[in-house]
């Protein structure tokens, strides 16, 4: 919170834009800065936190799929329109692009409406050894760019930037598919200290599925939060997400990502970047961050007395004990996000799946912990789970393993009827 800004409060944002006004925007991040906020004295949550069932509902909170947040007052609602368009735009190479990167946009992989997912999948590799896990940063892991920018001349000298390779050092190979970015607002205006409690409520509840927070630390402030975003929780707020997808998938350099991404991990080659001055001052970051902030979550699809019966079968059989159904915000400085209670089905902590793990390690998550998947909007999605393998919700389920495999033998020892209703439940989310 507090990015320092000269021209005037949120109130007159849109004549900013206008304006053209150079000054710094305040921030929307509800974030807390860290420290303080983090302990918290009791094991007490919201009595509701965990139930879904007289909470307001998300359907208040969201206009249509990829539409902004319900109840946003002219200026955010510009602020939405803007950093939605700076989502959409095309990098080139004169501008930044790469050297390396995945794609030129982040609308490529992020769409279908803007801001959800297209399915594609990205490669992360390392090597797990008996000492533990290397990214072979060294050799430009643990993220692959399987674009570059090609052939570059630098006065008389010619460079030809190549793709990223699966270097033969790697032993760990997963890939990542796209996540949707409906309703992410909400998820980042719930406090750390919610979540720890969270955590701790399973511990002392559900002591078999108990979830673990991956501790990460924020860029720039140092602090250490709760991560959140990622198939590995391994993000704790949309502007650093913003920051590191345009330096990791673009090759775009901003503030508090400086450094570009060394091509298969060699510094030398970066002698030939066509535009090695910083990309980005700070301003598309924060436009990105304010899309995300400010979009929407997915809208509830129909429901029946098949889908109510489905979600009672989903609590029975211990499904919500990690896809926690309702989770509520805490201050925020755009009221359609400060204390709403919302509906994302899932605890956002890490728990270990068994075989399902990807074998990456990122912050404190081990190579069998996943992040439990956000079950809003399943219905528009293209395929299940990190690395896409599982075509239907029903195979998804079938490979939960390791904290997920109590869950899934009960599901698979249901009368159909009850199966059936529990998949209708999660195609109405
Ligand atoms: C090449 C495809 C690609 C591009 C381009 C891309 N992303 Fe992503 N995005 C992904 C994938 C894959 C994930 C899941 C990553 C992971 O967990 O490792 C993801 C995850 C995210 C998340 C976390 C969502 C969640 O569910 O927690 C955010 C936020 C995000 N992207 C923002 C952006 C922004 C902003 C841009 C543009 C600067 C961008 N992405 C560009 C593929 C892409
Ligand atoms: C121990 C915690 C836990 C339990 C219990 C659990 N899940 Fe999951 N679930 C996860 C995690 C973690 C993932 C992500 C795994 C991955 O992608 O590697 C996930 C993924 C999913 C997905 C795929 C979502 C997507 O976007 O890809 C579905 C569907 C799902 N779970 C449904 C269920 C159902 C139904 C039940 C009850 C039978 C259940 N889960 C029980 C933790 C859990």
């Amino acid at each position: 919170m507090g990015v320092p800004f000269r021209c005037g409060a949120l109130a007159v944002i849109a004549s900013l834009f206008l304006l053209g006004c150079e000054a710094r925007r305040p921030s929307l991040s509800t974030a807390p800065a860290g420290g303080s906020e983090v302990v918290v004295s009791g094991d007490t949550l919201p009595a509701d936190v965990m139930s879904s069932d007289d909470a307001p509902s998300t359907e208040g909170l969201s206009t249509t799929l990829g539409g902004p947040l319900a109840g946003l007052d002219p200026a955010e609602l510009a602020r939405f329109t803007a950093g939605r368009d700076e989502f959409q735009d095309q990098e080139t190479v004169e501008n930044g692009l790469g050297p390396v990167f995945n794609e030129a946009s982040c609308v490529t992989c992020h769409d279908s409406p803007v801001g959800g997912t297209t399915g594609r999948t990205e490669t992360r590799f390392g090597r797990g050894t008996l000492m533990g896990f290397d990214p072979l940063a060294r050799l430009g892991g643990s993220l692959l760019q399987d674009h570059a920018i090609g052939g570059v001349t630098i006065g008389d000298r010619k460079f030809v930037f190549v793709p990223e390779v699966v270097p033969p050092e790697a032993n760990v190979k997963a890939l990542r598919l796209t996540t949707p970015l409906f309703g992410l607002g909400l998820v980042e205006a719930v406090t750390d200290a919610a979540l720890l409690a969270l955590a701790r409520q399973q511990a002392r509840y559900a002591p078999a599925i108990r979830g673990t927070p991956n501790m990460v630390q924020e860029i720039p402030t140092g602090a250490i939060r709760v991560g959140r975003f990622g198939w590995k929780a391994q993000v704790p707020t949309l502007h650093q997400f913003s920051g590191d997808a345009y330096l990791n998938e673009i090759g775009f350099t901003s503030p508090e990502f400086p450094d570009e991404n060394l091509p298969q991990g060699n510094r030398e080659v970066l002698a030939f970047n066509p535009a090695p001055a910083l990309n980005d001052s700070g301003e598309n970051v924060e436009e990105f961050a304010d899309f995300m902030t400010l979009l929407g979550p997915p809208p509830r699809g129909p429901r029946s007395y098949l889908t109510e019966l489905g979600g009672q079968v989903f609590r029975q059989i211990g499904c919500a004990s990690c896809h926690t159904p309702t989770l509520i915000t805490g201050d925020s400085p755009v009221s359609a996000l400060a204390r709403r209670a919302f509906h994302p089905y899932s605890d956002f902590l890490l728990h270990n799946m068994g075989m399902l793990g990807d074998g990456i390690v990122q912050g404190q998550s081990t190579g069998r912990q996943m992040r439990t998947a956000p079950l809003w909007g399943l219905r528009a999605r293209p395929a299940f789970l990190h690395d896409g393998r599982a075509r239907t919700p029903e195979a998804a389920i079938l490979e939960h393993g390791g904290q997920g495999s109590y869950a899934r033998s009960r599901y698979a020892r249901l009368p159909p009827f009850a199966r059936n209703a529990l998949l209708a439940f999660l195609r109405s989310l």
